[in-house]
């Protein structure tokens, strides 16, 4: 409960000041829903600069790499253990044609890729480019195939040159162009955005298209694919509805997506990553909170017609979309990075560790140079952004069992709207030692927070990270010390198995307590 200072007296206004003014209850005997390390995966798509430039400069190039692919980046991206990376799109997954990318690069056709700044597509980065770069990163690849613009016959064959090991034509042409055993690739798009970019279909109409193309996406061996429809963009309820009464989930499909981008509301026509006041930042974070909604609402559907809980949720698009910077290819989606986009990476991610029972993916969009990306690069040089640094903290809740936590936050007011002042999740792992990120959305006020991990007789504070900076728009940038960047935080008290912390403005934190 949240008491109106302006009327209490004097001295009960003094101790207010020093009682916490959120609690929260996390029950640390109750967890039951592990956290998939799913939920902190990637997204990378043939848009901008993220393929070439981003990881891919080519043997020849002057900037170290193996194989092709910058080190800088595989070496970044694997510090914060990335469990997925997601290709070639995104709508340009639709009308991508996976054999122009095979074979000798030099022989490769070339394309015009439509939709991003239609720039000439020279097809060097393409299957056997990508899954070298899953390796290098040690992650699991996601392949979005073409419903939109492919044939059925087109995508049957994809999956069979990647996971079959049988005597036929497309395992023939694979070890042709130099791999001998099968990838075994198990995540598999059956198109993305079909409801616009990927052929602008109706929920019906493509509900029966995905149940013709995923008849023929095969399992090859012991590899079990996992096939992901696509599913709603935001609040489309009836698109949800629709794929879970007629698109034979579970044997069609065994996890559906949502998309949901957060967008600033704008300024003098302008929604700039850097240069915004505080009620654009309140409503980066308003709008992100709407997530929780969505989640609720999608979740309620599905229950409704999967009671078993078999088929996952995957956001496999999400994040912050603000303007690209001044002077760029307004095709390239390339964005700048703050610790608004950290707040905002945090809420999301809290929201989905909450909601991990069904859902077992999300993707970020999209990695490098693109959107809210972790890594931007300008030709030899890389930054790592505030966003980067929170997936690196929330690293402690890969496929750690969720705690459920009962939080009575205070509120956050901007212009008359107010939000929770506070965002959090808590896990265990599995050497027994539990995890808390825990944010403070207000920007002007630190935050006394009591944290009771109820079960526990005492509880002992290990250690602590933040991430915080001078100002909201505070970011990294290229050939400068970092602005926003991680830093050990103690300010935290313990009684019996409580905690009291201070958190200051505008920050995140982890803790760690045993
Ligand atoms: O991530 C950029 C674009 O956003 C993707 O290509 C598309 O799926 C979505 O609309």
């Amino acid at each position: 409960m949240i008491v109106k200072r302006s009327l209490l007296p004097f001295f009960l206004l003094a101790s207010l000041l020093t009682t916490a003014q959120n609690n929260i209850v996390i029950n640390t005997d109750l967890g039951k829903e592990k956290i998939s390390r799913h939920i902190y995966g990637h997204f990378s798509e043939h848009l901008g600069r993220c393929i070439y430039g981003g990881y891919w400069v080519g043997e020849d190039s002057d900037i170290p790499n193996t194989n092709g692919i910058r080190n800088d980046v595989v070496d970044a991206l694997r510090e914060i253990g990335i469990p997925n990376l997601r290709w070639p799109g995104g709508c340009f997954a639709d009308e991508y044609h996976w054999m122009d990318g095979i074979g000798p690069r030099e022989e490769r056709p070339t394309m015009i890729n439509t939709h991003w700044g239609g720039v000439t597509e020279d097809n060097s980065f393409g299957t056997h480019e990508f899954l070298e770069l899953c390796d290098q990163l040690d992650t699991e690849p996601v392949i979005c195939g073409n419903l939109g613009s492919g044939t059925v016959r087109e995508m049957s064959q994809w999956v069979e040159y990647i996971n079959s090991d049988n005597i036929s034509p497309m395992t023939e042409l694979r070890k042709e162009n130099g791999r001998e055993a099968p990838w075994g690739v198990k995540y598999w798009g059956l198109g993305n955005e079909n409801w616009g970019c990927g052929g602008n279909m109706t929920a019906e109409y493509y509900a029966n298209e995905m149940r013709r193309y995923s008849t023929y996406t095969k399992n090859y061996g012991d590899n079990r694919l996992y096939r992901v429809a696509c599913g709603p963009t935001g609040a489309d309820y009836h698109w949800m509805e629709t794929l879970m009464k007629k698109g034979y989930p579970g044997r069609s499909f065994q996890g559906i997506s949502l998309h949901y981008y957060t967008v600033s509301e704008a300024k003098n026509n302008r929604r700039s990553a850097t240069e915004f006041d505080e009620s654009q930042y309140f409503s980066s974070l308003k709008n992100t909170l709407f997530m929780d909604e969505l989640l609720k609402n999608h979740i309620r559907i599905m229950d409704r017609y999967d009671p078993g809980n078999r088929i996952g949720l995957l956001v496999d698009e999400w994040g912050n979309w603000h303007d690209v910077e001044p002077g760029t290819n307004p095709g390239f989606l390339f964005q700048q990075n703050t610790l608004r986009d950290a707040m905002v990476a945090a809420i999301n991610l809290d929201l989905f560790n909450k909601y991990c029972r069904r859902v077992k993916m999300a993707n970020i969009a999209q990695t490098v140079n693109v959107l809210q990306a972790m890594i931007l690069t300008k030709e030899e040089q890389m930054v790592k952004t505030p966003s980067y640094y929170i997936f690196k903290m929330y690293k402690v809740h890969h496929d750690a069992t969720l705690l459920p936590a009962d939080v009575e936050s205070g509120t956050y007011t901007v212009e008359g709207k107010s939000i929770p002042a506070i965002s959090t999740s808590a896990s265990k792992a599995e050497d027994g030692k539990i995890h808390i990120t825990l944010s403070n959305l207000n920007p002007n006020k630190g935050q006394q927070v009591s944290c009771e991990l109820r079960g526990m007789e005492k509880a002992q504070f290990e250690k602590g990270t933040i991430l915080t900076a001078e100002k909201i728009n505070s970011y990294n940038d290229f050939g400068k010390e970092e602005a926003v960047t991680p830093a050990a935080f103690d300010a935290v008290e313990t009684k019996g198995n409580t905690l009291q912390v201070d958190l200051p403005a505008k920050s995140i934190v982890m803790l760690e307590i045993r």
